[in-house]
C-alpha cells in the first residue's frame, strides 16, 4: 500500500522540470532494487548508462556494487532499495549543484518517509554531505553509524567508483575497508530479520 505511494512520486518525478537537468536528461532515474523497510542505499547521481536506462547503478560502479552486496548474500532483486540524491544526470557527470540538490530533495525525502528504512547506506561524499553536516572526509566517516531520519541507522560507505580506482585489497586499503563495512551492515541487517 505504502509502496503504491512511491509509484505516484515516481510518476511526478518523471515529468519534473524543477531544475535545468530536465533539459539534458534522457530518463529520470528514480530507484532500483526492491522497496522494503530494512535497507536503502543512496548514491550520488545517475551517470551515462543510468540516464540511458532509467536505472541506478547499472554501469561499472553498479556492477561492483552488486558484487560487494553479493559477497554478504544481499541482492538488489531481494534485499535493497537503491536511489540517488538527485534523479537526473548532471552533464559530464559533474557534482550536482546546490540548487539541483535542493530541487530534487523532496523526492528523496518522500522515498525515505514512505519506506522508513531501518538502515541507510550513504554511498560516497555527495550522499554523505546531504545528511551529515561535517568537514570530515568519507575516509574518516565510513563504517560509522549515525542517527538518520525516522530512527534509521545511517552508515557512510565508499562509492564503488572510488574502489574501481583503488585496486589493492591489502589490509587497510579502501576495498578492504569496504569489506569490513559491508560485513557490519549485514550483521545489523540480520538482527533486523530476527
Ligand atoms: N553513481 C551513482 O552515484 N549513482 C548511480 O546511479 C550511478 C553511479
Amino acid at each position: 500500500m505504502a509502496y503504491e505511494e512511491l509509484e505516484v512520486i515516481k510518476e511526478k518525478c518523471a515529468s519534473c522540470e524543477k531544475c535545468g537537468l530536465c533539459k539534458t536528461r534522457t530518463n529520470t532515474v528514480f530507484s532500483g532494487g526492491v522497496p522494503n523497510d530494512k535497507l536503502m542505499l543512496i548514491g550520488e547521481a545517475p551517470g551515462f548508462y543510468e540516464d540511458k536506462q532509467g536505472e541506478p547503478f547499472v554501469g561499472k560502479a553498479g556492477q561492483l556494487l552488486d558484487k560487494i552486496l553479493g559477497c554478504v548474500g544481499l541482492s538488489r532483486k531481494e534485499h535493497i532499495y537503491i536511489c540517488n540524491t538527485i534523479k537526473c544526470r548532471p552533464p559530464e557527470n559533474r557534482d550536482p549543484l546546490p540548487d539541483e540538490k535542493a530541487a530534487c530533495r523532496e523526492y528523496l525525502d518522500k522515498q525515505i518517509e514512505i519506506l522508513k528504512p531501518r538502515i541507510i547506506l550513504l554511498c560516497g561524499r555527495v550522499a554523505v554531505n546531504s545528511f551529515i553536516d561535517t568537514n570530515q572526509g568519507i575516509t574518516k566517516l565510513r563504517g560509522k553509524w549515525f542517527e538518520g531520519p525516522h530512527f534509521s541507522k545511517m552508515m557512510p560507505i565508499f562509492h564503488p567508483s572510488y574502489l574501481l580506482r583503488n585496486d589493492s585489497r591489502e589490509k587497510g586499503s579502501p576495498k578492504w575497508l569496504m569489506w569490513q563495512d559491508i560485513k557490519e551492515v549485514k550483521k545489523v541487517y540480520d538482527q533486523l530479520c530476527k
